[in-house]
C-alpha cells in the first residue's frame, strides 16, 4: 500500500523527534563505567545494581564487582560468600543471588553466552521486563523500550498523562508512546539511555525541571501549559511498618558473636549480630542472653556451659558493658528502630563454642567480620562499634 502524504509527514516528524533526543544525548551523555564497554555481562550487572542504587553510588560497586568477577563464568563459579561480600552495602541481596543463579543457567543452558531476546532474558532469575529491555537494547541493539521511573516521568509530562504512573496501564501507555520513537533509532540502546539521562538530569523528579535545556521542550504538553510539576500524578505513599529491635554486640576475647538469618524474608541468609524484637531493659537482655547460651556463670564446673539458674555460689561472668546508641534503618516497607547492648563474655572453650555453633551463634574475628561475613548495612552503626577496639 502506498503511503499517503500525511503518513509520510508523521513518520518524518517522529524521526525528527528521535533525532533531537539522540543529538542531545551525543552531546550531554553521562560518562559511566558500564557505558565504556557495553558487553551483555556489563550491561546486565549495571542494570541489576542500579535497580535500587543511585548511579553515583553504583559506580564503585560496579568496578569492584568486575575486578573480582570479570565475566559470567567467574560469577557462576563464585561462592556465595564472595558475591554477597561484593554486594555488601547495596542491599536487596536477592538481586545478587539471582544474578549468580542466572549466571549458572547461562553457563549450563546457553554455553556461557547471554541470550539476546527480551523473552529469553526474562526467563532468567532476577530479570524482569525492564532489565530485559535494557540489556536487549543496550547490549544487543534490539528496539525495545526499558520503562523505568525516569521514562515514566518524562512520558507523563510530555503527554500530560494524569493517571497513577505506578499502575500497569501507565507502563503500557509509555511503551506505546516510546515504541514509535525507538523504532526510528539507529542505536536503540542510546534511545533508552538518553531518556534515562534526560529524566535524571533535566526532567527532574523533585522541584522544577530544567526545561530550557530539554531537547523536547517544544513538544512537551506540560511545559506548554506551565504545569510540569503537576505531573506525574503520584498517589500517597503507604506508611512503613515500624519494628523495634535490640541488637547484641557480644565480645568474647577477640571474637564477636554473629549468626545467620533465616532463609526467608528480609535479608534472608545474611549474617547479623544476634538481636531480638522489642527494646529490652537490661534485666530482660540478661534473660535473652541466657537463652542464647551466652550468659556464663561460674558454677564450679569449669569447661562446661554454666547452668542458667544462678545458684547461691555461682559467679556471673557475663557483663553488660554498656547500652549502645540507637540506630534506624529504612527498608522499602519496614523501618527498623534499633537499640543495643555491648556485652562481654569470658572466652569460651572449644566445646562451648561447638555448642554455640549448633545453636546458630558463631564467634568470629574482626578480620573475618570485615572480609568474609556480609553484615547488611542495616547494622552498619553496630558493625563500626564492633570493629573498634574493645
Ligand atoms: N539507570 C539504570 N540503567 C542506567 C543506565 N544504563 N544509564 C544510566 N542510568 C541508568
Amino acid at each position: 500500500m502506498q503511503e499517503t502524504k500525511k503518513e509520510r509527514e508523521t513518520a518524518a516528524e517522529e524521526k525528527k523527534q528521535t533525532d533531537e533526543l539522540l543529538t542531545w544525548y551525543a552531546e550531554n551523555r553521562r560518562i559511566l563505567p558500564w557505558r565504556e564497554d557495553p558487553t551483555p555481562y556489563h550491561v546486565w550487572l549495571s542494570e541489576i545494581m542500579l535497580q535500587q542504587t543511585r548511579v553515583e553510588a553504583g559506580k564503585a560497586y560496579y568496578l569492584r564487582f568486575l575486578e573480582n568477577l570479570p565475566d559470567i563464568a567467574s560469577l557462576a563459579a563464585a561462592s556465595e560468600e564472595v558475591y554477597l561480600k561484593l554486594w555488601e552495602g547495596l542491599g536487596y541481596y536477592s538481586r545478587v543471588r539471582n544474578l549468580h543463579k542466572a549466571a549458572v543457567m547461562i553457563m549450563e543452558e546457553y554455553g556461557g553466552k547471554m541470550p539476546d531476546s527480551p523473552e529469553k532474558l526474562e526467563k532468567l532469575p532476577g530479570i524482569g521486563p525492564y532489565s530485559a529491555a535494557a540489556i536487549a537494547s543496550i547490549a544487543f541493539q534490539k528496539p525495545v523500550v526499558s520503562v523505568d521511573g525516569n521514562l515514566l516521568r518524562v512520558f507523563a509530562r510530555m503527554m500530560e498523562y494524569g493517571e497513577d504512573i505506578k499502575a500497569p496501564a501507565a507502563r503500557k501507555a509509555a511503551l506505546a508512546y516510546y515504541g514509535v520513537g525507538i523504532s526510528k533509532a539507529k542505536r536503540p540502546g542510546d534511545f533508552n539511555q538518553a531518556l534515562m539521562d534526560l529524566g535524571a538530569g533535566i526532567c527532574l523528579p523533585n522541584g522544577e525541571p530544567l526545561c530550557l535545556l530539554c531537547p523536547w521542550k517544544e513538544r512537551c504538553l506540560a511545559h506548554r501549559d506551565g504545569r510540569e510539576t503537576a505531573y506525574p500524578e503520584v498517589p500517597p505513599k503507604k506508611e512503613r511498618k515500624k519494628e523495634k529491635l535490640t541488637v547484641f554486640l557480644i565480645r568474647s576475647g577477640d571474637f564477636l558473636a554473629v549468626r545467620r538469618r533465616g532463609e526467608d524474608g528480609l535479608l534472608a541468609g545474611l549474617w547479623e549480630f544476634p538481636n531480638v524484637p522489642g527494646w529490652l531493659k537490661e534485666e530482660e537482655a540478661e534473660g535473652v542472653l541466657a537463652k542464647m547460651g551466652l550468659w556464663k556463670e561460674d558454677s564450679g564446673c569449669p569447661g562446661e556451659l554454666a547452668e542458667f539458674s544462678p545458684g547461691p555460689k555461682s559467679r556471673i561472668e557475663t557483663e553488660i558493658l554498656r547500652k549502645l546508641p540507637t540506630a534506624k534503618h529504612i527498608f522499602s516497607h519496614i523501618e527498623w528502630h534499633m537499640t543495643g547492648y555491648e556485652v562481654q563474655v569470658p572466652p569460651f572453650s572449644e566445646k562451648e563454642r561447638e555448642k554455640l555453633r549448633r545453636s546458630g551463634i558463631f564467634l568470629v574475628t574482626r578480620k573475618e567480620l570485615m572480609e568474609t561475613y556480609s553484615i547488611p548495612s542495616a547494622f552498619e552503626k553496630y558493625k563500626k562499634i564492633a570493629l573498634e577496639e574493645a
